[in-house]
């Protein structure tokens, strides 16, 4: 019966040329931002036996991939304020923190932009996304970063009855804990959005100081990488708490230039805990 012994490895063969095509055309499928990364990664990856080299081949203002320095400051002390944007330090100590994720692609690729040099950020992730990615959060935590609540929904707190604040708030406050097991020590609110009535209660409620920022590049605007990066560059000074959104991919685009610049400067990395127990005179 030859049709039936044919018609075997025919499929197999059309099989064999459809897995080839899809093999072929995968790196057509990356993102341009994928690329950039990837190539500045591999550049730097083999470039410090060859720094000229390194700069000429460097797809933007060239900086050398820095290495933020460990930071033994405690972790978890919220401070006595209600709330805080930016810290007095007296060393060039600044808090990066990445709003309304987890993404499950952006933010596992701005994890390894932190990992390859060693900064420790926070994450305000969004209750829904924190139950939806838990080993993402899981991520964060087995590589020294903070997670804080940014509430369930990315609610806008001043509308809400106490009764619906509690919920948004405790929700999230759940999900991270049954992430990873540490409980969540900073909140920030969705849209900066709060008064000091509700920054009041969630610090009786939950222990959380309310977490603004002093460097907002808009990033959520999407102006474009090396905007993105220059308003954060340009604007920081010691003691800032710097926002951005690890749910936009011009964002995580802009961070190795950002990070590197701000390395470059001397400022060191710490989470917002972190910052706020190195405020002079400790947690202020
Ligand atoms: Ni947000």
């Amino acid at each position: 019966m030859p049709t039936s012994n044919t018609t075997p490895s025919l499929r197999f063969l059309s099989l064999t040329a459809l897995a080839l095509a899809i093999a072929v055309s995968l790196p057509a499928c990356r993102t341009p931002e994928e690329l950039v990364i990837n190539k500045r990664d591999q550049v730097f990856a083999t470039g410090s036996s060859n720094k000229k080299t390194t700069h000429s081949s460097a797809s933007y203002q060239s900086v050398d991939r820095g290495w933020n320095p460990s930071v033994s400051a405690p972790r978890g002390g919220t401070g006595n304020k209600l709330s805080y944007s930016r810290v007095s330090v007296s060393e060039p100590y600044v808090a990066m923190t990445f709003d309304d994720g987890p993404h499950p692609v952006y933010t596992p690729r701005l994890l390894d932009i932190l990992k390859t040099r060693n900064i420790k950020a926070t994450f305000y992730v969004v209750g829904t996304n924190a139950a939806a990615y838990p080993h993402i959060l899981r991520r964060m935590i087995a590589e020294g970063h903070e997670i804080g609540n940014h509430t369930k929904s990315h609610a806008y707190l001043p509308k809400l009855s106490a009764t619906g604040v509690r919920n948004e708030m405790g929700f999230t406050h759940r999900a991270i804990v049954q992430a990873t097991g540490v409980p969540p020590k900073t909140m920030r609110p969705p849209y900066g959005a709060s008064n000091s009535g509700l920054r009041t209660r969630i610090k009786q409620e939950f222990g959380y100081p309310s977490i603004m920022w002093a460097v907002d590049p808009q990033d959520w605007k999407r102006p474009g990488s090396q905007v993105v990066a220059n308003r954060i560059v340009s604007a920081t000074t010691k003691g800032a708490i710097i926002l951005a959104h690890d749910i936009h991919a011009p964002t995580i685009t802009a961070m190795p230039n950002a990070l590197d610049r701000l390395l470059a400067k001397g400022y060191k990395f710490v989470t917002v805990t972190q910052l706020i127990a190195l405020g002079e005179g400790g947690a202020e």
